[in-house]
């Protein structure tokens, strides 16, 4: 889908956030960011939460268009529960490593493969993959789902491995992994975060399990963004290394502004910890996608009851 031209000048001299305010009314519209958007997205936005609130809070919107502002999975996952919504996005390109990393077919072909289980797949994936599963689950909620399936089951975990071998962990059940991972969170240095901790000692390391194990093994606290964020405000400790996309210490910033805030630095010398995804929203395409209601999402009604299916029984259970 081809993206609106961002050279025209005239944007150089509007007033963003009065102009998206001002398309929010018009349009009778609702800005949902997640906390991995940068500060300015995320201080326009109606709602901002993690994968599983903001699914819950695009079923929940009567407004008529919802500008999602994350990546295309999570405005997906938004038009598949309002269909009637116009669902737009400021970037059509923002994808996510994870969901690319299982494809339509090998997906279909490894459930095959294991006739009689029960497959349990994070939301980070295609409309095509959610209609071929049998739970969607988030970090959030992966521990309810996982303790809901009857324990002779077989369970088939897709497609973050990290986040599978954690829960494994946590639950003391086996589970067959897919073989997938983020590469923003995999791009984290367990070398440098150990020099990072022995300079601050009384730093807590708070870290999405979407790390490796490693890395996941050093950590004080394990969660998702939403309660990584709530683990700041709550936890008695000054200091957090934070260990995901550095777009979520806004949030921790401006509700605990106390608390100090180090990012875990990546392997390279490269800003590789922030999602390339994510950041390729931006003020200007927020404003832009309200203006034109482009991009838009849309599916086949056929491929949204299918994917609709897992995500109700998810949302069923959180
Ligand atoms: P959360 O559901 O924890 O917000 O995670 C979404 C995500 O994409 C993490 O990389
Ligand atoms: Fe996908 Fe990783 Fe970006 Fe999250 S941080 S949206 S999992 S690429």
């Amino acid at each position: 889908m081809s993206q609106p031209a961002l050279a025209d000048p005239a944007l150089l001299s509007l007033d963003l956030d009065e102009e998206i305010r001002r398309l929010k009314r018009e349009r009778n519209a609702v800005i949902l960011a997640h906390y991995y958007q940068e500060g300015e997205i995320q201080d326009v936005a109606d709602y901002i939460g993690d994968s599983l609130q903001l699914a819950q809070e695009a079923k929940r919107t009567t407004a008529d268009v919802i500008l999602f502002a994350g990546v295309h999975f999570m405005a997906e996952t938004a038009k598949i529960l309002n269909p009637d919504r116009t669902v737009v996005v400021p970037d059509f390109a923002a994808g996510c490593s994870l969901a690319d990393s299982c494809p339509i077919e090998p997906f279909k072909a490894w459930r095959a493969r294991h006739p009689g289980a029960v497959s349990v797949t994070y939301i980070n994936c295609s409309a095509e993959v959610k209609a071929e599963s049998d739970y969607i689950c988030t970090s959030s909620n992966v521990k309810k789902i996982i303790d809901a399936i009857p324990a002779h089951q077989q369970i088939l975990f897709a497609p973050d491995k990290n986040l599978g071998r954690y829960i494994m962990k946590t639950t003391g059940r086996d589970m067959v992994l897919w073989q997938g991972a983020c590469s923003v969170h995999e791009a984290f240095s367990l070398q440098k975060l150990i020099g990072i901790k022995a300079k601050h000692p009384s730093a807590k390391v708070i870290a999405h399990p979407e790390c490796e194990e490693p890395i996941l093994d050093v950590a004080d606290f394990v969660g998702s963004t939403s309660s990584l964020l709530k683990f700041v405000q709550t936890d008695a400790a000054e200091e957090f290394i934070v260990v995901t996309e550095p777009g979520i210490m806004h949030q921790m910033q401006k509700r605990a502004p106390e608390k100090r805030l180090i990012p875990a630095p990546p392997n390279a010398n490269c800003a590789c910890n922030e999602c390339p995804f994510m950041r390729l929203n931006t003020p200007e395409k927020v404003y832009l996608a309200l203006r034109d209601l482009q991009p838009q999402i849309e599916m086949s009604e056929e491929l949204r009851r299918r994917a609709l299916v897992p995500i109700e029984r998810m949302l069923a259970l959180s």
